[in-house]
């Protein structure tokens, strides 16, 4: 076991690849704290961790909040006695326009979530694995839009390249601290916001998500979309020793579509 009764908070976790991260945190021996806006969602989340036998929490909570934040990791903190592992994953996409026509709430609620709220996660994890002594790991999940610029997803891109240099700043400065701080950066994954994100693309179109993905299939070398379980596989590696001498670093995990 990678991540033996190491205590994770993991955002997003009611759904997609941050549902994929509690499943495989919990057969690694993770403790959980299992974070969404959405508790029909976490309960969901749950019921499919509890099959594992891991020891768990689920917390209903904004990301995007400072009340809300301190609040779940303050929480961990007492029913699990420390915090080694936190998951920044909760994330949104913007509303698919171009930049020149992206309305203000549609740029501020993107930047909320996916930027301010990352930032406030990253900034309580620091806080208590410092005061535990130094030692622990900070991923985030940032996006191959966070390397590339995409049409239609503006707001979405600079909050995802806002968080590598966010990764990369908070590794510089935990270094001394022995707290590695990294993200991922996903391609194509099959979860339930992709599928959002593409509906008006596939109503416009008529196709059905299986035909675009064929359409896309010959712009990833591997040759197929990824799910939430390869992005989940990264995520534990980085979370355990076996990452040790790694910091700030910002990997694709795209089936070869991004590669720099
Ligand atoms: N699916 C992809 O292709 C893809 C690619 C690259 C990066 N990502 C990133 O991966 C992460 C997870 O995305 P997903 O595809 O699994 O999406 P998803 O919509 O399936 O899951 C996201 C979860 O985050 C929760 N959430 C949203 N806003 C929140 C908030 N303010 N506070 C707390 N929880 C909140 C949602 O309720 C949901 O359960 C996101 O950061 C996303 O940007 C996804």
């Amino acid at each position: 076991m990678l991540l033996k009764d190491r205590v994770a908070v993991i955002t997003g976790a009611g759904s997609g690849i941050g549902q994929g991260i509690a499943l495989r945190f919990a057969h690694e021996g993770a403790k959980l704290a299992l974070v969404d806006i959405r508790p029909a969602a976490l309960e969901e989340t749950a019921s499919k961790v509890k099959d594992s036998g891991a020891d768990f929490e689920t917390y209903t909570g904004d990301v995007s909040i400072t009340a809300d934040v301190e609040s779940f990791f303050s929480q961990t903190v007492e029913r699990f006695g420390r915090v080694d592992i936190c998951v920044n994953n909760a994330g949104i996409g913007n509303p698919p326009m171009p930049l020149m026509s992206m309305t203000d709430e549609g740029f501020d609620q993107t930047i909320a979530v996916n930027l301010r709220g990352v930032f406030l996660c990253m900034r309580a994890a620091a806080q208590r694995m410092v005061a535990q002594g130094g030692g622990g790991r900070i991923i985030s999940v940032s996006s191959q839009a966070g390397k590339t610029g995409y049409p239609m997803l503006g707001p979405y891109c600079a909050t995802k390249a806002g968080v590598i240099l966010l990764t990369q700043t908070m590794g510089k400065e935990l270094g001394p601290q022995k707290i590695t701080v990294n993200c991922v950066c996903p391609g194509t994954i099959d979860t339930p916001l992709l599928r959002g994100t593409l509906d008006p693309i596939l109503q416009a179109t008529g196709e059905t998500f299986e035909k675009w993905a064929l359409k896309n299939m010959p712009t990833i070398p591997l040759g197929r979309v990824g799910y939430p379980a390869d992005v989940a596989k990264v995520i534990t590696f980085l979370a355990s020793d076996e990452a040790d001498y790694m910091t700030g670093q910002a990997i694709n995990i795209t089936g070869g579509q991004e590669m720099h």
